[in-house]
């Protein structure tokens, strides 16, 4: 079974003809040379160049790498032949929603079938207290990895684009989540429902495409999502998965931090790695597994959830106590499969 009949068809006609109208089909290196080069020439995408002037050696356009690793620092420990690694971009003030999460979703069973990890990224803060904080929490917990980029919210794309390139290099899990600290993951489901579906070489990049009429590029200064023309000069982006939660299978991941290094990075983190994918060649698979906190959740449905965006402290424990009891009370009801609540509709899957 391919990757698109895990995660429902809804949106997928839309991200279908989008991918078909945006997409280039390319082979890597001489194609993606070539394809920047034409479309420099019709003005149609922004100068690759213009990024690190002055520096004596030749540097490539796109993200630099090397200065986003903090050096020093302690890293998590890794183990290898894991299924799943999630990614948790937090602040490095965020003390209380790391605890919450070390303490619900993040705790790890024992000797878990499908091993998982969960890691959570933080940046440099101005703040000496916070950043003793950070120290000690890695020490304590050995789950923060400590990037070299400043740590502000127009800073995300860099620091998600170090977890990934972390994650790629020291970790090589079959999948990566992204994720973020205020979201539930569903650590009981999601490892098996992917390590079921896994095979060498699968291209996955899935998680809740935004519709064309949300991918309109915001040109408005004071807006937390706003980037220039000079940055990206189209009005639309490509077909991407929101950042509350996405997945990438390793292959998807080592394509887009391969293409990373060409373009230059702008501040909507998850609309950057679309613009990757697209790059890559990888179209996003949408899916209603990935959604908006709603308090009119059935138990059941945390068989089917795969991350809640959108979650206070109390939430946060509920959904864990909720994904704890479904595994029980809901095996082989008749829900898990079938899927009857009107907001799951289109998305049935195999569980
Ligand atoms: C991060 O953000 C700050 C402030 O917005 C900026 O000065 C800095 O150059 C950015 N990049 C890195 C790598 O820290
Ligand atoms: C969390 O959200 C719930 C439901 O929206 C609300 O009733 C509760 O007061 C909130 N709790 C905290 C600690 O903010």
């Amino acid at each position: 079974m391919g990757p698109r009949g895990l995660w429902g068809w809804k949106g997928l006609g839309c991200c279908l003809l989008g991918a078909l109208l945006l997409s280039f089909s390319f082979s890597f290196s001489p194609g993606l040379r070539l394809l920047l080069l034409v479309e420099d020439a019709q003005g149609t995408w922004w100068n690759p160049t213009r990024h690190h002037e002055g520096t004596a050696a030749p540097a490539l356009p796109g993200v630099d790498f090397g200065s986003l690793f903090s050096g020093s620092a302690l890293e998590p420990h890794c183990e290898s032949g894991q299924t799943l690694l999630i990614l948790v971009a937090s602040a490095p003030g965020n003390v209380g929603p790391r605890k919450v999460i070390r303490n619900t979703w993040a705790k790890r069973p024992l000797s878990p079938l499908h091993p998982w990890q969960a890691v959570f990224l933080v940046g440099q803060s101005l703040d000496e207290k916070a950043a003793r904080q950070i120290q000690w929490e890695q020490q304590e917990f050995g789950d923060v990895l400590l990037g070299g980029y400043l740590d502000t919210y127009r800073n995300l794309t860099l620091k998600v684009l170090h977890g990934l390139k972390w994650a790629a290099e020291k970790c090589r899990p079959r999948f990566i989540l992204k994720t973020d600290d205020d979201c539930f993951v569903n650590t009981n489901r999601l490892p098996a429902f992917l390590a079921d579906h896994w095979h060498g070489g699968l291209l996955l990049y899935a998680g809740s495409v935004f519709p064309r009429e949300k991918r309109r590029v915001i040109r408005h200064p004071v807006s937390k999502w706003y980037v220039s023309r000079e940055d990206y000069p189209l009005e639309e982006y490509p077909p991407y998965a929101s950042g509350i939660g996405y997945l990438l299978s390793l292959g998807a991941a080592r394509r887009v931090l391969r293409v990373a290094e060409q373009v230059p990075p702008i501040p909507v983190e998850d609309a950057f790695v679309g613009i990757l994918a697209q790059r890559a060649g990888l179209r996003p698979t949408t899916s209603t597994r990935f959604a908006k906190q709603n308090a009119r959740w059935h138990l059941c449905n945390y068989r089917y959830l795969m991350v809640i965006h959108h979650l206070n402290a109390s939430e946060q424990q509920s959904a864990a106590w909720s994904m704890r009891e479904a595994q029980a009370a809901c095996s082989g009801r008749p829900q898990v499969t079938g899927w009857k609540q009107r907001w799951f509709r289109s998305g049935v899957g195999q569980l």
